[in-house]
């Protein structure tokens, strides 16, 4: 994070003794990034946070990745993934952490979706950045921080190595999308000035972003942690798990300073570009990582021109795979073509894309728009995971066609069978 925080307990001068009321030490912690020449955190434990007892293999959820072949533009229904059709698919078996499944991924990113009602494991992802948008419900995220309060429409920025843990508020569902980056995210550096504070034409800043409040202090002796990290061989999406045994709790920080820290975000907080014509998807940018970058649409008045078009002109993303999860009101473009609610669509790079049969001439005259959509580009191709083999419609690729289904097969078809890739 581009700014400095500080909460509870902190000595006034860095690396000096800093005692407990019985006179003991405190334990410092420096968490930092990029070899300790990028953002970084100090903390104060109670305890040893190097202590482990037990170390044991855990392996996450399937991560195998599948690659788009033939090329197809793709339509997922998330919501089909957590029907509560299958055995142990009810919301109160599955956690956000073990629970979540995987739909897209590539070597920089994993995207992936989960309907949870159970709190998760202790938690934490090495191997980069973890973005949990709220799609619907509530949350506590418990973090080595403190504590996050997490709402619908929320990003919740888990920065890699934090150790935390879920758990959904219990009078509806948590749907959290997923966006689990092999880097770090953060605001697009052209938002920020050159000692990081948001400029003025930044679409939020920094009293938008809501980091913990206090410490959390949890006492316990014996405490698993889950830690997801990269191995070389390449199976499971080149992903691997480890369950570490602690002899006493992580939650122990009695304060932390520093611009490395976990915080949330919310989507309506995001306040939208607009002009007299259609205005380009950078201006939609959220947050940036290595080779991926995060956008979202939200509600706002449309172009303005009297001849203007609002709904967006068909494009060419030749660099990237672009992908839309449409997590409210009604996006105009994709009328028709079956997206909904849940749905998420991938544009891969290499297929021109834009409004379905019907949708530019209905959006004429038409002064705003109500819709919610997060997209996620990549600079790498984009393969399938499992979740997404799941629920792909079979459909999508040919509603550009005026309603011509000649072409239309299975997305797992015999003809191009969709084969594991090890990435
Ligand atoms: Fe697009």
């Amino acid at each position: 994070m581009p700014h400095y925080r500080a909460v509870g307990d902190v000595p006034p001068k860095r690396h000096t003794q800093h005692r407990r009321p019985d006179g003991g030490l405190y334990r410092e912690e420096l968490m930092g990034a990029e070899g300790f020449a990028g953002d970084s955190a100090l903390l104060y434990h109670t305890g040893v946070p190097a202590a482990i007892v037990d170390a044991t293999p855990w392996r996450p959820a399937d991560l195998t990745t599948h690659p788009n072949i033939p090329l197809l533009p793709r339509h997922f229904r998330l919501p089909a993934l957590f029907d509560g059709t299958q055995p142990g698919t009810q919301p109160g078996d599955i956690d956000v952490v073990t629970g979540r499944r995987l739909i897209l991924g590539n070597a920089d990113v994993r995207i992936c979706y989960v309907v949870a009602g159970a709190a998760s494991p202790l938690y934490r992802n090495t191997t980069g950045d973890e973005c949990g948008y709220v799609e619907a419900g509530a949350a506590t995220v418990e973090t080595v921080f403190g504590t996050l309060d997490a709402r619908q429409g929320d990003y919740v920025i888990i920065p890699r190595g934090v150790t935390h843990r879920w758990v959904p508020d219990p009078a509806t569902p948590l749907r959290v999308y997923v966006i689990e980056a092999n880097s770090h995210l953060a605001p697009p550096p052209r938002y920020l000035s050159r000692h990081g504070q948001f400029l003025e034409h930044a679409p939020y800043c920094e009293r938008d972003l809501r980091p913990p409040a206090g410490p959390l202090l949890v006492t316990g002796t014996d405490v698993e942690v889950l830690v997801k990290h990269h191995h070389s061989r390449g199976a499971n999406g080149g992903v691997a798990g480890t369950r570490y045994r602690c002899p006493s709790h992580p939650f122990d920080v009695v304060g932390w300073d520093g611009c490395l820290y976990p915080y949330t975000f919310n989507i309506a907080d995001f306040e939208p570009v607009t002009g007299r014509v259609h205005q380009p998807p950078p201006v939609h940018q959220v947050f940036a990582g290595r080779n991926v970058m995060i956008c979202n649409f939200v509600p706002r008045k449309v172009d303005y021109h009297p001849l203007a078009v609002p709904v967006p002109y068909y494009h060419s993303n030749v660099d990237s795979d672009e992908v839309m999860f449409y997590c409210g009101g009604d996006y105009a473009a994709r009328g028709g073509s079956g997206i909904g609610p849940g749905s998420v669509s991938l544009h891969p790079g290499g297929h021109t894309h834009g409004p379905q049969p019907g949708a530019v001439e209905r959006s004429l005259g038409v002064e705003s728009v109500d819709e919610l959509a997060v997209m996620v580009d990549t600079f790498r191709p984009l393969e399938l995971g499992e979740g997404a083999l799941a629920c792909d419609d079979g459909r999508y690729a040919w509603t550009w066609a005026d309603g011509d289904s000649r072409r239309h097969r299975a997305p797992n078809n015999t003809e191009h069978p969709i084969t594991p890739s090890t990435q």
